[in-house]
């Protein structure tokens, strides 16, 4: 899940890299390392975050006019100066950058330590810089040793270009490379399942995760593809695809904005995402009709439906479950994209498969997406990237429009996908425009319950909970789903512990956890107010401490946090509060909201 970026070109690159680096510490922040090309290459790589490390260091002032930078969230080897990357070779003449997983690492290792390379550290990455040395010194290598399909096709071009394409050749699992070295004036890069885009300016030529570190100097980008095997230097770019032979590829045009892509006045990219909901909501419906339309007709007709998706996204899938089924009568399957493998023999030709992915880029999401090809099932894809993996592989595309999210906790996109799952819901029997309508209503009280005074409300709430163990969350139905998704905004961000549960499973088990004072969050919609308030009068009977989350305040409620009722767009209304308790309780522990431990906003491995 590493940030990786590359510049070529006039400008001195070190500055450029660490001001892309901060724009994709959100992608990992173990540590961080650059490398530079000026006459020798020179390697500079510690443990940190690229704020503290970049006066250390002294990483702006690294000469060179090509350098290749990367933000790390490590999967193989711990956290260590000799794990970050940029990993060298040998000789210490060449660096490779690298985002994602080399499955047959091991086996590469082994084989190149026969040979007397020397590793410097632990990680599945490092093996790259030695095979790409190994081919220059002449090594056949051993075809066949990585994916087995783009073992034919040679470069016809420069030595360094064809030893690393040679050894890229021996990669099996998913990766974005780059690669440099010392005497070239180039920067070789390739993606297979991992994303990597290029940007480019008129002085030069970007290579990043996304597109985010290059808006300031240009909005003209080429999306890679899978096998896309790239060669940058000072006269321009050649493409070559391992499966395909040369190719060439579109330039387009981002519509993203770097404004968008700030904090401006905000503390935290969170506290700005939230707070750009009263419009983001409003722009997840814009949408072209004939899509709505074809998928309207293909859920009618399709024989099973899957709504995939992980973390938030799959939420938002469970939300969907519950608005078409309560809207439009109509049966779906809402499944984590890590276990639809245990569902992969329902598919058919006739099976509709919706893989929902705020990034686009999460892997268990297209490894159902694969899944889903294999069986000629129909795949629509709904994403907030455009030019992400997913956004290229459905048979129908709709955008969630929210703009850049850059904050790791997914909140704008979280409520845009609920939105979309409403919209889907009210086509399905022909009230579009009352969804439409009904969202439209919505913007005022998004807008208030974004505001500064519902702030401070929820200020003082998380100061009474900020020191708790354990916080439990319950709801029905609707409130079911908006419960799971305040829990997980609240632990991946404070560390605190909080579960949700179905308000009627209580009494089957987690009622055992409620003891004096332990703060039990209550969410209530007019549709099932009896059951749900019985549930909280079983927490309060146990000494809970409840906290009712409605638009109505009820005596068994501790502490009450009011919101409209909005019936079918529950979820939308009702999360939000929450998602600003989960940053002020970020806040008042002294944590960064924007970037949790262990985690990252775009999970590219399985
Ligand atoms: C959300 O706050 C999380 N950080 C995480 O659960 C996220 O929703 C999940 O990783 C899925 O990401 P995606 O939407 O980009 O696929
Ligand atoms: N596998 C590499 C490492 O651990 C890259 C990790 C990633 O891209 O997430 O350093």
């Amino acid at each position: 899940m590493c940030g990786i970026i590359g510049y070529i070109g006039t400008e001195e690159a070190s500055p450029i890299l660490c001001q892309g680096l901060k724009n994709l510490e959100y992608r990992g922040y173990d540590s961080v390392g650059m490398a530079t090309v000026s006459g020798g290459l020179e390697i500079r790589k510690g443990v940190g975050k690229i704020d503290d490390l970049r006066c250390r260091l002294n990483f702006e002032e690294i000469p060179g006019h090509i350098g290749i930078g990367h933000t790390r969230w490590a999967t193989h080897g711990t956290v260590s100066f000799e794990n970050a990357h940029p990993h060298a070779d040998c000789t210490k003449k060449i660096a490779i950058i690298h985002n994602g997983i080399i499955e047959n690492s091991d086996r590469l290792r082994e084989a190149l330590l026969k040979r007397g390379h020397e590793f410097a550290g632990d990680t599945d990455s490092e093996v790259i810089a030695h095979l790409i040395e190994d081919r220059l010194n002449g090594f056949p290598g051993q075809r066949g040793a990585g994916d087995g399909e783009p073992g034919t096709g040679s470069f016809d071009n420069g030595f360094f270009e064809t030893a690393c394409l040679d050894a890229f050749r021996l990669l099996r699992g998913s990766y974005a490379i780059l690669a440099i070295k010392e005497g070239e004036d180039k920067i070789v890069g390739i993606r297979k399942d991992s994303p990597l885009v290029l940007g480019l300016a008129d002085h030069g030529t970007f290579f990043a995760s996304d597109v985010s570190p290059f808006l300031e100097w240009t909005k003209k980008v080429v999306y890679l593809q899978n096998y896309d095997f790239v060669v940058a230097d000072g006269k321009g770019v050649k493409f070559y695809n391992l499966l395909q032979g040369e190719v060439s590829r579109p330039v387009d045009t981002v519509e993203w904005s770097m404004e968008e892509a700030s904090r401006g006045k905000f503390e935290h990219f969170m506290l700005k995402e939230i707070s750009e909901q009263a419009d983001t909501i409003q722009r997840a419906l814009q949408q072209d009709g004939d899509v709505i339309e074809r998928i309207v007709d293909e859920v009618k007709k399709g024989f099973g439906v899957f709504f995939v998706g992980c973390g938030s996204s799959y939420h938002a899938c469970l939300t969907g479950t519950y608005l078409l089924s309560k809207v439009a009568g109509v049966h779906v399957n809402a499944v984590l994209a890590s276990e639809f493998e245990n569902y992969e023999h329902f598919l058919t030709e006739d099976t509709l498969v919706f893989a929902v992915s705020q990034s686009g880029e999460t892997a268990d999401v297209l490894d159902a997406v694969k899944a889903a090809r294999r069986k000629k099932s129909k795949i629509i894809g709904i994403t907030n990237v455009m030019g992400s993996s997913l956004s290229r592989e459905g048979d129908e595309l709709m955008m969630m429009n929210a703009g850049p999210e850059i904050c790791v906790l997914s909140t704008k996109t979280y409520t845009s996908q609920a939105m979309l799952m409403a919209l889907m819901a009210y086509a399905l029997c022909d009230k579009h425009e009352e969804c439409v309508q009904k969202a439209k209503d919505l913007y005022m009280d998004v807008y208030n319950l974004t505001s500064k005074s519902m702030r401070v409300r929820l200020k003082d709430l998380a100061k009474e909970l900020v020191h708790k163990e354990h916080i439990y969350m319950i709801g029905r139905g609707l409130q079911y789903t908006t419960a799971l998704e305040a829990a997980l905004k609240i632990k991946e961000v404070s560390y605190i512990h909080t579960e949700a549960f179905a308000g009627g499973e209580l009494k089957h088990g987690p009622l055992a956890l409620v003891e004096k004072g332990t703060p039990v969050f209550v969410f209530v919609s007019r549709d099932n107010e009896d059951r749900i308030v019985a549930n909280a009068q079983e927490v309060k009977a146990r000494g809970g401490y409840v906290i009712g989350v409605s638009d109505w305040n009820h005596r068994v409620f501790d502490r009450w946090i009011k919101v409209p009722e909005c019936g079918d767009l529950n979820p939308i209304i009702q999360a939000i509060p929450m998602q600003i308790l989960a940053y002020e309780l970020a806040v008042q522990r002294g944590l960064d909201p924007d970037k949790p431990r262990n985690l990252a906003k775009s999970v590219t491995v399985l």
